[in-house]
């Protein structure tokens, strides 16, 4: 996959600065005897300041490579370089501070924690974060900033996809990897900044 700006006039904001370079990535979960090829060996480079969408078929690999991207899953075979650094070398601790400064991660099944409340699910964020928003302000963004108080279970599939978008734009991370982020929304709030 090649996405550089001067190929796509739909990309005229992209930088020439290298965000993400993947290599020969492949994925093989093993399960007993049955290999699976989640990937088979994927080179991409990505630009500062790209919008990418990532199409393909329901188990085609799209999750995995994301988790892969973000630091929460590792590759079989293969690498990728995170702003020159490669993340499938990094130490623990190199990973859990790139995932939690860099890295915004909107999660395909939400990974919300049902005991708190849609303010406290997006507070654990940015409680440990750099330059984070007020929780508040990221969950009106996504048109939830009458429904601070409310736990996950009082709230519809959609509006817990977007306390995980607040969640994940809360940080003010560099990247912000969204895996099928609008899945569970509708129209109107598919198109709300979020
Ligand atoms: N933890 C796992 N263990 C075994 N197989 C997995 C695991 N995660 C994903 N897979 C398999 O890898 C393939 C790609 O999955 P996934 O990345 O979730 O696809 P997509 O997000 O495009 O639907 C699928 O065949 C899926 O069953
Ligand atoms: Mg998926």
């Amino acid at each position: 996959m090649k996405n550089r700006a001067d190929e796509n006039p739909i990309q005229t904001t992209a930088s020439e600065e290298t965000v993400f370079k993947a290599k020969g990535l492949k994925k093989v979960y093993e399960m007993g005897e049955v290999k699976v090829h989640a990937l088979r060996g994927v080179d991409l480079e990505l630009y500062s300041g790209e919008i990418i969408v990532l199409l393909g078929p329901s188990g085609s690999g799209k999750s995995t490579l994301l988790n892969i991207l973000g630091g929460l899953d590792t590759a079989t075979e293969g690498y990728v370089e995170y702003r020159g650094k490669d993340i499938t070398k990094a130490t623990e601790k190199e990973l859990t501070d790139y995932r939690r400064y860099h890295v915004g991660f909107v999660f395909q099944f939400y990974n919300l924690i049902p005991s708190l409340t849609a303010l406290e699910n997006v507070s654990v964020v940015t409680e440990i974060a750099k330059n984070p928003m007020k929780p508040e302000d990221a969950l009106s963004i996504v048109g939830l900033g009458e429904r601070l108080g409310h736990f996950p279970s009082q709230l519809s599939g959609g509006e817990q996809q977007r306390i995980a978008i607040a969640r994940a734009i809360a940080k003010n991370p560099e990247v912000l990897l969204c895996d099928e982020p609008t899945g569970a929304l509708d129209s109107s709030n598919r198109n709300s900044g979020a």
